[in-house]
């Protein structure tokens, strides 16, 4: 189980006392060392209140150890985290969760023998009766979260199915619907898509959306561009630990990302590897593109 959840109903107003935009967590300079493995080293990066900052980075950049801190299960080892202003250490992802940072990791959503109401409600049950006769408050749950899933246009004919009944797409949404109601602040997506296919991801990226929607300050960790910038206000690229870019979304283009994540000038050289004799090289933004995609 990892969708966090804490508090009650208070995530619907988009995060109470603050305007929108505000910064919400800030990382300043961050570093963690594993013995000898530097996994990151100088990382700066801030999420902002109804925006949707996006980290991108190949295969061993850094990207879950950056979850990690975030989220509580490991602890920096040089730097500031910095949530609502106010510099923190999390030794626990209850601290973090205690802060209103609720954490999707990709394969452990959701529990899939138990039913979607039950895997809305995991960790925070409602009840009702007390001492002996305290039992759980089946109905008013299943209402509750029919209500929530209807609110986002998720369509689940049938609350009493297992999860594991259901898509990788449907599950993911299943628990960003659940971070909202729980009083999220901020929301981290560990590559939600990466195992969807296209029309799947695409229902994900319009989940995601809706969360920024709501005033959720999201952070979307992807290898893919081309999902980074159909929702990202803010990119980050992790290089071998280290953020090797840092844009808004009015100072970069999705060529210009697709590029910078693929590593231009070794693209440019691999085409020219590649290509045979008589024949143009692809141009580098071409192969990212394609790489991406997988076509
Ligand atoms: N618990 C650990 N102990 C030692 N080294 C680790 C540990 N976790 C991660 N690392 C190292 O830190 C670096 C970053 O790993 P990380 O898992 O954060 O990358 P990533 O961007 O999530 O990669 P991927 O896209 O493959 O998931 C790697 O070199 C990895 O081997
Ligand atoms: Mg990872």
């Amino acid at each position: 189980m990892s969708t966090q959840t804490h508090g009650s109903d208070g995530a619907r107003d988009g995060g109470a006392g603050h305007p929108p935009n505000s910064e919400i967590l800030r990382l300043e300079d961050v570093g963690k060392s594993y013995g000898n493995v530097h996994a990151l080293r100088g990382v700066s990066l801030s999420v902002r209140q109804g925006e949707i900052t996006c980290v991108l980075g190949d295969n061993g950049a850094g990207k879950s150890t950056l979850i990690k801190v975030i989220a509580g299960l490991h602890q920096h080892t040089d730097g500031h985290l910095v949530v609502n202003g106010e510099e923190v250490r999390f030794t626990s992802p209850r601290d973090s969760l205690e802060r209103g940072i609720a954490t999707v990791y990709q394969d452990l959503a959701l529990v899939p023998l138990m039913s979607i109401w039950r895997n809305f409600f995991l960790g925070s049950e409602m009840t009702t009766g007390f001492g002996p006769f305290k039992r759980l408050d089946v109905k008013r749950m299943t209402v509750i979260a029919d209500e929530e899933l209807t609110k986002m246009g998720i369509s689940v004919p049938d609350l009493e199915r297992p999860v594991g009944a259901l898509s990788g797409g449907q599950r993911q949404c299943i628990a960003i619907a659940r971070a909202i109601y729980f009083g999220a602040k901020v929301l981290i997506l560990d590559e939600p898509t990466a195992a969807l296919g296209v029309k799947q991801s695409g229902v994900v990226l319009k989940y995601v959306a809706k969360a920024r929607d709501a005033g959720l300050g999201v952070i979307f960790i992807t290898h893919n561009p081309h999902h980074a910038y159909l929702v990202g206000n803010h990119f980050v690229i992790l290089n071998r630990g280290n953020v090797s870019l840092d844009r808004s979304r009015a100072d970069i283009t999705l060529e210009q990302l697709t590029n910078e994540m693929a590593g231009g000038s070794e693209l440019q050289a691999l085409s020219h590897e590649l290509s045979a004799p008589g024949q143009t090289p692809e141009p580098a933004a071409a192969l990212a593109a394609s790489r991406q995609t997988g076509r």
